[in-house]
Parts: C-alpha cells; structure tokens; sequence
C-alpha cells in the first residue's frame, strides 16, 4: 500500500499532459514521392526496438489512480497522442490502429524456449514524422521532426508497470487481458518474474543515471539528446561499462530527414563523416538501432530496409554525394 501511495504521488511528479483533440481533416503534405503502402510501411515496420511484449502493452493501464474499476488502457486513442504522438488508422501493417511509430513484431522469447512473441517497438517514423495541427485542419509532414516526448512516454511505461506490480486488482486484470487466462497462480507468478525482471532493471538504470545526473535538462515535448542517451546505452548500458556514461544534456528537434543523404557530416555536431569509401554510413544506421534499443540477434537482417524510405529522395535528381548515408 505504501508502495502504491508513493506510485500514485508520483504521477503528480510525472506532469499533467495537454489535452488531445483531434483534427477533423488530415492532409498528407505535398507530393514526398511515396505511395500510400511505402509510407504505411515507414510508419510501422520494426526497426527492431523491443519495448515489451505486444499484449501486455496492450492490456497496459495508464498510471493513474484506478479505483474500483480500473484506469483507461493506455492505447485509448486520446492517450498516446497527448504524449505527440501522430494517430495513425488501422491497417495491414498496424493492425490495432496505433500511433504513427509504433510497430508490432515477432522475437524469440528470451526465456530459454524458441517461442517467438509478438513485441511493440518504436520506429523511426515516430522521431521522424511531423504533423501540425491548427484550428482542426492537420497538415503531415513525413520525414519532419515529430513532436513526441519520448522520454515522458517512458516514465509512463515505467510508472505503470510499476503500479501494475504493486496493486493486486490491477495486476489481475492486467493477466487477464493480456494473456487471456484467469488470475491462476502460474500466471501470475510468470508474468510476476518478467515484471520484476523489467523493474530491476529500470531501476538500476534510473537510480546510476540520477546518481550521476546523466540528463539533467528536461527534453519535453519534440526535442532529445539522441546521441546523447544513444551513445550511453550502446557504450555504457550494452558493454555494462559505466565508466563510458556521459553526461547527457544536449537535446536538440528531431531534424528532418529528407536532407540526409546529400550531407557529408551526419547530426547537428557534424559527429558521423559521410564519404565516399568511409565505413561509416553503415556504422551509422548500425549504431542508431543499437542506440534505440534493438536486440542483437535481430540486429543484423534489418540493416537493409532502413535504405529503402529515402530512396525516393535521393532518386529525385541528387547528385548521387551522400548516397552511402542510408546504406
Ligand atoms: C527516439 C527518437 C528517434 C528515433 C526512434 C529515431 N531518431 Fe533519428 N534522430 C533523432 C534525433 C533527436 C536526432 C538528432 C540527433 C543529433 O544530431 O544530436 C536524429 C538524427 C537522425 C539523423 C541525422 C540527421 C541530420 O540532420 O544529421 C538521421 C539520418 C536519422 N536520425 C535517421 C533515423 C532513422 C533511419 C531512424 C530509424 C532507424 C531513426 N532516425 C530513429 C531521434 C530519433
């Protein structure tokens, strides 16, 4: 119960999120020389980031106090926008209709079977996607900076897989509508374990990163140290080398990418050299799905598809300068 207290108060902490109306009339922006099936596709296909299994995200309350019946989901089409996300329709490629940059994908389970397990993941299109929205009218903008507050929508995960373990009513309902069985006891004891499992190791994360104030500058809304906390998981996190955690407090817009591939140095500090024989383009679109969470078994295939989106762009007329940078 003093576990929950502290929960709950920390929602306060957590920040009242704007309200979301949304606009009656979307209008993808001026010719970007995709179809509709390319861009759906780069809206929702997997870049390999493994938030958590697809159908406890699914089940997920939002973190808030949820006496006696329960707190909305947290897929409730007005949540996910508040936190800048782009509501996105449903279709083949997003079957349950959620925002652009969400992406639903198989992995193998890490538990020492070879089930593979559906996973919801976050994708470029959700840093990458822009939309604004005036007076109900909604103007897209793909490949321009997005609006999200990523770094909020962690929290949230966090604080509502954290209320989902200390409150019994919550956590039976979360079983239930995740995996479709009652509250038996083996149930619970395996989601149980995952969920310790998550929080352990949130919570060491958090507590290193607040000892050593890694990210004192709030991000908010549309703005993130990207190579900042990319450049501490792949060279702190991944090789458990904490000594390489580096203080992170550079946040910048999530750029526009259409530019990319004509530039010879890649990022706002000009830190990854784009030329001709370098190794790096590669390097770059390596080092970026490891900096968003990919798992490494799954990281090697899905270098290539992330090519694709651009290459429109670069057909149209560029001088072929930069044309490893997505490669
Ligand atoms: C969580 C948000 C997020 C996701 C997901 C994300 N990016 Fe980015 N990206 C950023 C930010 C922020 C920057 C700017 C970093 C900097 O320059 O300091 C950036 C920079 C870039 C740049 C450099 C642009 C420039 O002007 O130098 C490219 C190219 C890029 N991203 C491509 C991608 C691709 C491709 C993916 C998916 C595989 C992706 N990004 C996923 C947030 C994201």
């Amino acid at each position: 119960m003093v576990a929950l207290t502290i929960a709950v108060a920390s929602v306060g902490c957590a920040g009242r999120l704007p309200d979301y109306k949304p606009p009656e009339a979307v209008r993808e922006v001026a010719e970007q020389n995709w179809t509709t099936a390319q861009r759906q596709w780069f809206h929702h296909t997997s870049q390999g980031t493994k938030i958590m299994p697809y159908a406890r995200f699914m089940a997920l309350e939002q973190p808030q106090p949820s006496w006696p019946d329960g707190a909305p989901r947290f897929i409730e089409a007005d949540y996910l926008p508040r936190l800048g996300f782009i509501p996105s329709p449903p279709s083949a490629a997003n079957p349950d209709g959620l925002p652009i940059g969400f992406a639903k994908d198989e992995f193998g389970a890490n538990d020492g079977t070879t089930e593979t397990e559906a996973v919801v993941g976050l994708t470029c299109a959700a840093c990458h996607t822009g939309q604004i929205e005036y007076r109900g009218r909604a103007i897209r903008i793909d490949g321009g900076p997005s609006m999200a507050d990523t770094g909020a929508f962690q929290e949230r995960i966090g604080l509502a897989l954290y209320m989902t373990y200390h409150s019994d009513p919550r956590f039976a309902r979360w079983v239930l509508a995740a995996t479709g069985e009652a509250d038996t006891s083996e149930a619970r004891e395996r989601l149980r374990r995952r969920l310790e499992l998550a929080l352990d190791a949130g919570a060491t994360g958090r507590g290193l990163a607040e000892r050593r104030r890694l990210y004192r500058v709030a991000e908010g809304f549309g703005r993130l140290d990207a190579l900042g906390r990319g450049g501490n998981f792949v060279f702190g996190t991944l090789t458990q080398t904490p000594s390489n955690l580096a203080v992170a407090d550079g946040p910048v817009s999530y750029p526009a990418l259409w530019d990319a591939p004509w530039f010879d140095w890649m990022q706002y500090n000009g830190a990854i050299p784009i030329s001709g024989t370098s190794k790096f383009p590669k390097d770059l679109n390596g080092m970026e799905i490891l900096a968003v969470r990919d798992v490494l078994p799954a990281f090697l295939p899905r270098i290539t598809w992330i090519r694709s989106p651009f290459t429109p762009v670069r057909d149209r007329g560029g001088s072929g300068r930069g044309r490893g940078a997505l490669e």
